[in-house]
């Protein structure tokens, strides 16, 4: 029997109008991997910033156990005393300090009141060492990717000679190799005993590491697996979490596929550096009236330099070959051409190309719609509102209101202000670049459902997807890519994982 390091009983922590966590109760056993699942708002963040003391003691009701005793921290720096650390989403680092000065802030070590920079510099590598950072000590944090800077973070931690790490959603902003890694840290961490709670919402990363899965919803601890008694499948997570059978992960499309709205024919990008490399080669395909396509492929195929190329030439230093809508040619200069032809883009870095995180909902969403809001170039501020205030409605855009800064909202309800953004240019042809990325599976639905809908309006879309499953189960036809060029197409009721892994890799 292994004994718990921690234990949550009863946990209710309520906001101003919002119940947070609702009588939650969470036992973590020592030395194991505790993944934490859940929908957006689901109260993990919260969850764990009242076991790290971030909340402190007198901020909520119940119980928070650790080693047995019962905490009653004030601020982190008591949990740290504890040998517990919290790596939140937004890192903390300090950036414009060397990676070993960050490693050792708040509890450097001195002698007789001197601090030894040498030593410290020596004394870092270890710990780097163990968290697989390749990097000279004296590195200033800023210079390091999110990933890199992550693995500083945990040396940190480890230099405090952590027990219990919690990690609130690690990966979120990682690539997948980066991810791969950062999983295999945890895994080895484990092996030297230190316990781990991992907040994922990418459940293959839970199945590949998790000892134990806990699923909040609204604020309640839903249900606690096992892993080594029971079977845990992606399935029953996602049923957890949003509480109902999820054997209808894609809405029902209902749609009617009409006459063909777009064609491209032997269209070639080139690379907008090394103007002789060809990114896109000789591609051709259509698009009808109510239909979605999926343009599917391995990372660098060429999928999102073909559709921005497309779109006004977004990508690219030269592009040929025909681009037709409605039968008609057309030789787009700029975006702004692209969108005033019907066209709309909605890309995948929704952080650095789509939104502008310190503006409000509204204003996001009017932006590349100002011509049609404004007269004589004056903004109508009123019609701003009344459309913001219309998408907040119709897309369920979950906001406390439209003047809320877009940074402070879920990832999901993001992209519904770059969905609304894009549709109140009302384009007839939406390209819409891994609209799900990063999202939970609830507001992935969501998604789906709004381009359903807009297909049934006689819409059509293009959606550029890494994951197949989204892909078979959202699109009439799917394009396969690899190296630039079309490999095949497949109809819906044809496709399958493993032909659409064939067809991209299977060589010519
Ligand atoms: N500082 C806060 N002030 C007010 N409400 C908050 C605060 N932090 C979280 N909430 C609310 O509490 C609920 C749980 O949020 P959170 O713990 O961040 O969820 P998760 O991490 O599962 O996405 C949400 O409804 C959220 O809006
Ligand atoms: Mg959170």
């Amino acid at each position: 029997m292994s004994t718990n390091i921690l234990e949550v009983q009863d946990l209710t922590k309520t906001f101003p109008g919002v119940k947070a966590l609702d009588n939650v109760n969470f036992k973590v056993k020592k030395g194991e991997i505790h993944c934490l699942c859940g929908e957006n708002g689901a109260g993990k963040s919260t969850l764990m910033n009242v076991v790290s003391g971030v909340y402190p003691h007198d901020s909520y009701t119940g119980k928070v156990i650790f080693h047995g005793k019962e905490t009653r921290y004030k601020t982190v720096k008591d949990s740290e005393k504890d040998r517990l650390a919290i790596i939140h989403q937004e890192l903390a680092l300090s950036p414009y300090l060397p990676i070993f000065e960050n490693i050792f802030l708040g509890h450097i070590k001195t002698k007789a009141g001197i601090i030894h920079w040498d030593r410290l510099i020596i004394d870092s590598r270890p710990y780097l060492k163990r968290v697989g950072l390749d990097e000279d000590p004296e590195t200033i944090v800023s210079k390091l990717g999110v990933g890199k800077q992550q693995l500083v973070e945990i040396a940190k931690a480890l230099s405090k000679n952590v027990e219990l790490l919690i990690l609130d959603e690690p990966t979120s902003s990682l690539n997948d190799d980066e991810s791969d890694k950062l999983l295999d840290l945890i895994l080895e961490l484990k092996k030297e005993g230190i316990t781990c709670i991992m907040i994922s919402h990418k459940l293959n990363e839970v199945l590949k590491i998790a000892d134990t899965i806990t699923i909040l919803r609204d604020g309640m601890s839903i249900d606690s697996y096992d892993t080594t008694e029971t079977e845990v499948t992606e399935d029953l997570i996602i049923k957890g979490m949003v509480g109902r059978d999820m054997t209808h992960r894609f809405p029902e499309k209902t749609a009617v596929v009409g006459e063909t709205i777009m064609e491209v024919e032997d269209w070639t990008v080139f690379h907008p550096e090394y103007h002789s490399r060809k990114v896109v080669d000789n591609v051709s395909f259509n698009l009808k009236k109510g239909e979605i396509l999926a343009f599917c492929g391995p990372m660098g195929a060429g999928r999102t330099e073909l559709m921005m190329s497309l779109f006004g030439k977004a990508y690219g230093s030269a592009s040929t070959g025909t681009l037709k809508i409605r039968g008609q040619e057309h030789d787009f200069k700029n975006p702004m051409e692209a969108i005033r032809n019907g066209l709309g883009y909605v890309s995948e870095d929704r952080k650095d190309l789509g939104l502008i995180l310190i503006q409000d909902v509204k204003t996001n969403i009017s932006n590349s719609s100002l011509s049609k809001l404004s007269r004589f170039g004056v903004v109508n501020k009123d019609q701003e509102i009344i459309e913001a205030e219309n998408y907040r409605k119709s897309l369920n855009i979950k906001t406390p209101g439209i003047e809320q800064m877009v940074r402070n909202l879920s990832g999901g309800n993001q992209q519904k202000v770059v969905l609304s953004r894009c549709l109140l240019a009302d384009p007839e042809i939406f390209i819409v670049d891994e609209p799900t990325r990063g999202i939970d599976v609830g507001a992935k639905y969501e998604i789906y459902t709004i381009l359903n809908d807009l297909a049934a309006q006689g819409k059509s879309i293009i959606m550029i997807s890494s994951e197949l499953p989204e892909a078979i189960g959202m699109a009439d036809r799917i394009y396969v890519m690899n190296e630039g060029e079309i490999r095949g197409v497949l109809d819906r009721d044809e496709a399958s994982q493993e032909k659409i892994m064939q067809i991209a890799l299977r060589s010519r």
